[in-house]
C-alpha cells in the first residue's frame, strides 16, 4: 500500500508544470501556444528567455532525483535489487507525470529533464555521461531535440552494454525510456528531416 502511494506521489511530483505555471504566472500566457508547443525548458529558453529556461529545467530535473529518491521512505534500501527495481517505478511514475501532467490537462513535456534527473538519482557516472553526449551533439548541430535523443539513446547503449547492466527489469527500462524519447520527439525528428526544426540560439543573444 505505501508503495503503491510512493508511485502516486512520484506521478504528482513529475505532474508539476513548472513550464506552464511560469508562463502563466509570469507572463500571462501558456507556453504551449508558443514556440515549438512543448512544455519544456528548451521551448521556454526559446519563448522567455535563458533565465526562465533554467529555471524550468532546474525544476523539471529535481522532479525526476525527488520522485526517485522516494525510495528511502521504503524497506528495500538495503535489498539492492528491490531498491533499483522500485526507483525505476518511481522514476517513470514521474516521467509519465510530466508528459502527461494532471495539472496542465494531460499535456506535458517531453520527458527529457526528468528522465536525466532520475538517471541523476540512479546512476550519477552515467548522467554525467549522457550530458556529455548531450552536450556534444549540441555542439555539433545545435539541436537540443536531437541531442536529447542521441543521449537518451546513449544511456541505452550505457546501460546494456558499457555498465552491462544484468537485471532484466533494468534493462528492458533502458531500452524504453531510448524509444520513449524518440516517440515524444516525433514532431522534433519530422521537422530535422524537412530542415525546419529551430536552432538554439548559441550566443547570438542576450537575456533581457
Ligand atoms: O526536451 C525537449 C527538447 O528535446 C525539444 O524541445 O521545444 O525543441 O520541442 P522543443
Amino acid at each position: 500500500m505505501t508503495e503503491f502511494l510512493l508511485i502516486i506521489l512520484a506521478y504528482l511530483i513529475g505532474s508539476v508544470p513548472t513550464s506552464v505555471w511560469v508562463s502563466k504566472h509570469f507572463f500571462d500566457v501558456d507556453i504551449r501556444d508558443y514556440g515549438s508547443g512543448n512544455a519544456g525548458a528548451t521551448n521556454t529558453y526559446r519563448i522567455l528567455g535563458a533565465r526562465w529556461g533554467t529555471l524550468v529545467m532546474i525544476v523539471d530535473v529535481l522532479k525526476g532525483v525527488v520522485a526517485t529518491s522516494l525510495v528511502v521512505l521504503t524497506p528495500y534500501m538495503s535489498h539492492p535489487f528491490a531498491k533499483t527495481n522500485f526507483m525505476v517505478g518511481l522514476g517513470l511514475a514521474a516521467i509519465l507525470g510530466h508528459i502527461f501532467p494532471i495539472f496542465a490537462h494531460f499535456k506535458g513535456g517531453k520527458g527529457v529533464a526528468t528522465l536525466f534527473g532520475m538517471i541523476i538519482a540512479l546512476q550519477p557516472i552515467v548522467a554525467v555521461c549522457c550530458v556529455g553526449v548531450f552536450l556534444l551533439v549540441l555542439f555539433l548541430t545545435r539541436f537540443v531535440s536531437l541531442s536529447s535523443i542521441l543521449a537518451s539513446v546513449a544511456f541505452a547503449v550505457f546501460i546494456l552494454f558499457i555498465w552491462n547492466e544484468q537485471e532484466p527489469l533494468y534493462r528492458i527500462f533502458a531500452i524504453s525510456v531510448a524509444l520513449m524519447v524518440i516517440l515524444t520527439h516525433q514532431k522534433n525528428i519530422n521537422r530535422i528531416l524537412k530542415g525546419t526544426e529551430s536552432k538554439v540560439p548559441i550566443l547570438k543573444h542576450r537575456d533581457r
